[in-house]
């Protein structure tokens, strides 16, 4: 009951920021894209409205970002990956006790056959590889599932990637390449995208019941955006939205400080930029994740890499470029990019009997869709906006926001203020007043 009214009250603010806020918000982003030319492609909706009080895309005297530049407005040629992108890679601390460890998309796939929703089966059901994903790249007018042939549920190894421990000394996955993509978004803004593949994602118990939303296949990134050369943003996926900061701040890996350092969350594999608990939903701690300093994979040791192109018109051109072993995009793993479906199995139904129905949620959802579909054209550095974020805001970031719990190494939250205060009835009363962080959230969005 309480949840429903705080978020009413969330919805409240984030409707009166997005009243006052649109001036303001015409007038930094109208600085921020080049109208004429969106106007001229005929899609002024694809200008994203921004932050509410910071502009996250506007940068004092540097130049636009544009989501579909001219060929004369690029820096970088079509398959052409700059060594910064590399020199700059964030790194990922997995969690200590992770039990599904990044896996290899093309093993994978030998695991499933490919499904309509309504479950009639595609290439006559045959298992796939790879290079069988290209072939299911045209076919648009119904959802695909990559479907599981065995039972995902009592954990083989090719869910769990038991055997996917990065290199205790150098990081390196021998054996589960990471995926780059780097788009160009024109004026010396370059976007570097690193893709990391599980084949699980465990999802979070709530209060002792769960888990739920566990779904076959998981897909999460972070983002890297450079200005001639220099990295300015980190952005990482959390849940579907996600965090953004300023290169500047955030934490480095020791052995080499360019290298900004990501920690990816327990079961989920959500990124964030620091140790300890960490709340996904606003405003209250109930969905937690935890991320800690646990094994170090260095995915810059082993990756497949692309160049994506956008057009309005056209669509998205991905080409092959050279990662870590050359053209192994080209010879093993093929045109599996544009394979726009599902990567794991469709939502459980209710009757089978490894699902589970809570208050939260079903135990088993849908599989994610694949890096093409994580609007990879964007301008404001965030994928997309959470629910209660009408205004479609991406806050960067000044200071990491610390996780909380036993295992925190900081804290700087205004939503930790009444964290010492007891007894338990007067910090409640005191976090109701406020609005459960509701407020504390909103001077974060500005002060943060
Ligand atoms: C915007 O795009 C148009 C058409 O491509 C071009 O003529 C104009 O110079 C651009 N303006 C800026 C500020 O880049
Ligand atoms: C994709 O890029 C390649 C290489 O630049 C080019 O030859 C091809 O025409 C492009 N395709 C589309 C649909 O833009
Ligand atoms: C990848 O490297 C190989 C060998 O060095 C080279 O022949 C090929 O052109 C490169 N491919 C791209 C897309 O740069």
């Amino acid at each position: 009951m309480m949840e429903v009214s705080v978020k009413l009250l969330i919805l409240v603010f984030s409707l009166v920021i997005n009243v006052l806020s649109s001036p303001i918000d015409f007038f930094w982003a109208g600085d921020a894209y080049n109208y004429t030319e969106l106007v001229s492609l005929g899609l002024p909706e694809g200008v994203h409205v921004d932050n509410a009080f910071k502009s996250s895309v506007r940068f004092k005297g540097l130049p636009p970002i544009i989501p579909y530049p001219l060929n004369t407005q690029k820096t970088l040629k079509t398959g052409e990956i700059p060594q910064y992108v590399i020199d700059y890679s964030p790194v990922v601390h997995l969690y200590s006790e992770e039990k599904y460890l990044p896996y290899d998309i093309k093993e994978y796939v030998k695991n499933f056959h490919a499904e309509f929703e309504d479950g009639t089966k595609l290439l006559n059901g045959k298992t796939l590889n790879i290079n069988d994903l290209s072939k299911l790249s045209n076919i648009f007018e119904n959802p695909i599932f990559l479907t599981s042939n065995s039972d995902f549920d009592n954990d083989p190894d090719w869910i769990t990637g038991v055997e996917n421990k990065p290199n205790i000394y150098n990081g390196k996955l021998e054996h589960s390449p990471a995926i780059l993509i780097v788009v160009d978004k024109g004026n010396g803004w370059v976007d570097a995208f690193w893709f990391y593949f599980y084949s699980f994602n465990l999802g979070p118990f709530v209060m002792g019941v769960g888990p739920f939303g566990n779904h076959v296949g998981d897909w999460e990134h972070s983002l890297v955006r450079f200005y001639n050369g220099k990295p300015y943003i980190v952005w990482m996926s959390a849940h579907g939205g996600g965090n953004a900061y300023f290169y500047d701040h955030m934490e480095k890996l020791e052995s080499d400080i360019n290298r900004p350092v990501l920690f990816s969350a327990r079961g989920t594999h959500a990124n964030y930029a620091s140790v300890g608990q960490h709340a996904h939903d606003l405003p209250y701690s109930i969905l937690s994740d935890f991320t800690d300093r646990g094994l170090l994979w260095d995915p810059s040791k082993n990756y497949l890499a692309y160049t994506a192109e956008f057009n309005p018109i056209k669509g998205i051109n991905v080409t092959y470029a050279n990662g870590s072993i050359p053209n192994r995009e080209r010879d093993e793993y093929g045109d599996w990019l544009n394979f726009r479906g599902y990567w794991g199995n469709k939502q459980l139904p209710g009757s089978d009997k490894r699902q589970v129905w809570s208050p939260f949620g079903w135990k088993y959802i849908n599989g994610p869709a694949g890096p093409l579909n994580k609007n990879l054209d964007r301008v404001s550095p965030c994928q997309r906006a959470k629910w209660w974020n009408f205004w479609g805001g991406c806050n960067v970031r000044v200071y990491v926001k610390m996780g909380n719990g036993i295992e925190s190494e900081g804290n700087n939250g205004c939503g930790n203020f009444f964290k010492k205060v007891k007894p338990f009835y007067l910090k409640k009363i005191l976090e109701l007043i406020t609005y459960g962080g509701g407020l504390c959230w909103i001077l974060d969005l500005i002060y943060g």
